[in-house]
């Protein structure tokens, strides 16, 4: 009942009907090219959700017959898992998806460039042509096989994005082995405990990496890494700068190995369910999980949702600056955009390097048709002002793209206005790590002065969103706010975490028996369109870093002076959201400011310079029920200044801790403002 609403929903969302578009007529000859037969209903987008509500398995089962290359065909489009909710997806079927990413656009076109590897360097761009990227990753697959790593085995990539590093993955892909792409900003013990949990042989690496005319030390973070990973036979290094690194028994110079190295190396036939990648993510517990993606399911919905949200079209130049070590990265800088044979920029500095026009100038050199980006690039951009973005050509950009945290309007109106000047569609992607790819956004090509600033607006084909209450029952109707869930399995979501079936079950599937939990809030409004309202979670969002405040709490636990903490997020101008901990530290600790610079520097190096807490404030106690639970809601109204509207505090052990929490934090205001 419930989901035979949200399907009605979901088609009402639609409205009103588009006609049988340029988009259908694209994506026939889109099939056609790839030589698959994939016959697509007739009627545009909505004829796509009407089908995909009705029909599920069958519109998949059309989708994946013409966008994707088989070695053999699937069988069965979509086995329901248990719990319910889960799915398994073109069971039977195999095929391999660097083919896909790489050899079938070699067929056709090997001259097409598929990378541009936008160096931090300003104008140094080297381009990568898809013939170029196929010899690259069947050296490298060659060079991991040498080495013996063989279908199945894991390999931790360590690396900025450039064209090795993508070759790296297609590489593991191309022989069956699984990658975690581990982001080159995190510490030397939360690579190690992600190469632990997953027990990568091998970790493939620069020797240093470069951004923002900075150096980083890569190599030495990995070697720091790896004496604790046992697991680790290899560590394959690339060369990104002309400095040496010292190079120990089981480190091997990557490129000297490729050279030597043959160009063909055999695709190893995989299984549609058999496991593509795995990449960690935070969640509220202080463990980040290793969520798994498969191969055709993950393919499929990436290319798709690449295609039809950005209405990507051939021979666009497709800039999405994410790094590969979030899923952004994976699934539109890499997957994607190559399975569709888009030309994929990589995009190695900041927006500020060598000064704030360097995202509109690249823009501009590099001709980007879709430029895909973080809101928090965008506020940062926007202090600097107009002048940066109106130095540089940028009437090649068709539509712009926002990803990874509640865009504010400000941002949404000066990214449409003064970047797009009004004139680029400007979709707001609503998606997680579990979800493979984009499951809310606007579309472009349906009619432009629909979409509504600042929100995500409508659920891609296939995908069911709905909310739910307190008690766990589906909310009917419009202008309510609930629990976001997603009520159909579709091909790209997540199918485990690593190592632990029953998490995933527990953390997405428990709490609302037969949907996916998101872990986010959303408003549904008037007219049926979707707004996330935030995480109903204790993961916050740091410059569009998920991140769990248990992982920052479990680090600075490790501090002998400091007993207890609670973090939080609260709002940030730049960041989206910034850390702020609420410690109480051990009796007649006489160094207190020693003891924030010593928790700053536990957490950059526990995980990442991004996890530090901008605010550290030392209260007596923290604020706990009767049961021993903080109460981090108290602290949150605290530190955005609604105190008088504290709400129940009956439960709380003693209610005198409100009053003391309080005081601290406005001495605390009235030291750092002076
Ligand atoms: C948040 C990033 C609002 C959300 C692709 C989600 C967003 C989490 C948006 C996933 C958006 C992502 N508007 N919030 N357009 N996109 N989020 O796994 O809270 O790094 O649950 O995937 O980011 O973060 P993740």
């Amino acid at each position: 009942m419930a989901l035979a609403a949200a399907r009605a929903r979901a088609l009402r969302a639609l409205s009103p009907p588009h006609p049988l578009g340029q988009v259908l007529v694209a994506a026939r000859r889109r099939c056609s090219e790839a030589g698959a037969p994939g016959a697509l209903p007739p009627g545009g987008y909505r004829a796509w959700q009407e089908q995909a509500a009705r029909d599920p398995a069958g519109f998949w089962a059309d989708l994946a017959r013409g966008w994707l290359r088989w070695d053999s065909p699937f069988h069965t489009a979509c086995q329901p898992g248990r719990p319910a909710g889960t799915a398994r997806w073109f069971l039977g079927g195999r095929l391999n998806v660097s083919v896909n990413c790489l050899d079938q656009h070699v067929e056709k076109s090997p001259n097409r460039v598929a990378l541009i590897w936008e160096r931090d360097e300003p104008g140094t761009a080297v381009h990568v042509t898809y013939r170029e990227l196929l010899d690259l990753t069947c050296r490298l697959a060659n060079t991991l096989k040498k080495y013996g790593i063989q279908k199945g085995d894991k390999v931790a990539i360590y690396m900025p994005v450039s064209p090795l590093s993508v070759a790296s993955m297609l590489a593991c892909a191309r022989i069956g082995a699984v990658h975690s792409v581990v982001f080159a900003g995190f510490s030397a013990e939360s690579l190690a405990g992600r190469i632990v949990d997953s027990g990568c042989k091998a970790v493939i690496t620069y020797n240093q990496g470069v951004r923002g005319g900075r150096i980083i030390e890569l190599k030495r973070t990995v070697d720091e890494a790896v004496k604790n990973c046992p697991s680790i036979k290899h560590v394959f290094v690339a060369q990104r700068t002309d400095n040496k690194v010292q190079m120990g028994d089981c480190d091997i110079p990557l490129e000297e190995e490729m050279t030597k190295a043959a160009s063909v190396c055999t695709p190893e036939s995989m299984d549609s369910e058999d496991m593509l990648f795995m990449l960690y993510t935070s969640g509220s517990t202080g463990k980040p999980k290793g969520i798994v993606h498969t191969q055709a399911g993950y393919l499929l919905y990436a290319a798709l949702t690449h295609k039809y949200v950005f209405d990507y079209q051939q021979g666009d130049v497709f800039g999405c600056v994410a790094d590969i070590g979030w899923i952004t990265g994976h699934s539109y800088v890499v997957y994607g955009p190559l399975c569709n044979g888009a030309t994929s920029v990589l995009f190695e500095s900041t927006p500020l390097y060598p000064d704030p026009g360097r995202y509109w100038e690249v823009v501009q050199r590099l001709k980007i048709n879709q430029f895909y980006a973080a809101p928090t690039a965008i506020r940062l951009l926007l202090n600097y002002g107009e002048e940066w973005v109106k130095k540089y050509d940028r009437s090649s950009l068709k539509t712009l793209g926002s990803v990874g945290e509640p865009i504010n309007k400000e941002a949404w109106q000066w990214f449409y206005q003064v970047v797009g000047e009004g004139r680029c569609t400007l979709v707001d992607t609503w998606w997680q790590t579990e979800t493979g790819g984009i499951c809310i956004a606007p579309r472009p090509s349906e009619e432009k002065a629909e979409i509504v600033p600042a929100m995500a607006m409508r659920p891609f084909f296939g995908i069911v969103p709905v909310l739910m209450d307190e008690n766990g029952k589906v909310i009917e109707g419009n202008d309510v706010s609930g629990a976001l869930c997603i009520a159909q399995p579709w091909p790209g979501m997540a199918r485990t975490i690593y190592g632990d079936h029953q998490r995933f079950v527990d953390v997405y599937f428990r709490a609302y028996p037969g949907y996916y939990f998101t872990g986010d809030g959303a408003y549904r409004t008037k007219q049926g369109y979707y707004q996330i309202t935030g995480r109903t979670d204790d993961v916050i969002n740091i410059s569009g870093h998920r991140l769990g405040t248990a992982e920052i709490e479990d680090a600075m636990a490790d501090h002998p002076e400091v007993p207890e903490t609670a973090v939080i997020g609260y709002p940030h101008k730049i960041k989206g959201e910034g850390a702020f901990a609420f410690v109480v530290l051990k009796e007649q600790v006489a160094h207190v400011d020693r003891v924030k610079e010593e928790l700053k520097t536990i957490v950059a190096s526990k995980i990442a310079k991004y996890a530090v807490p901008d605010h550290i404030l030392v209260v007596k106690r923290l604020p706990k029920t009767r049961s021993g639970k903080i109460m981090r809601r108290l602290l949150r109204k605290v530190v955005t200044e609604q105190s008088n509207n504290m709400g129940d505090v009956t439960t709380l052990d003693d209610p005198s801790v409100v009053k003391e929490i309080l005081d601290a934090y406005q001495k605390y205001k009235e030291k750092s403002s002076s």
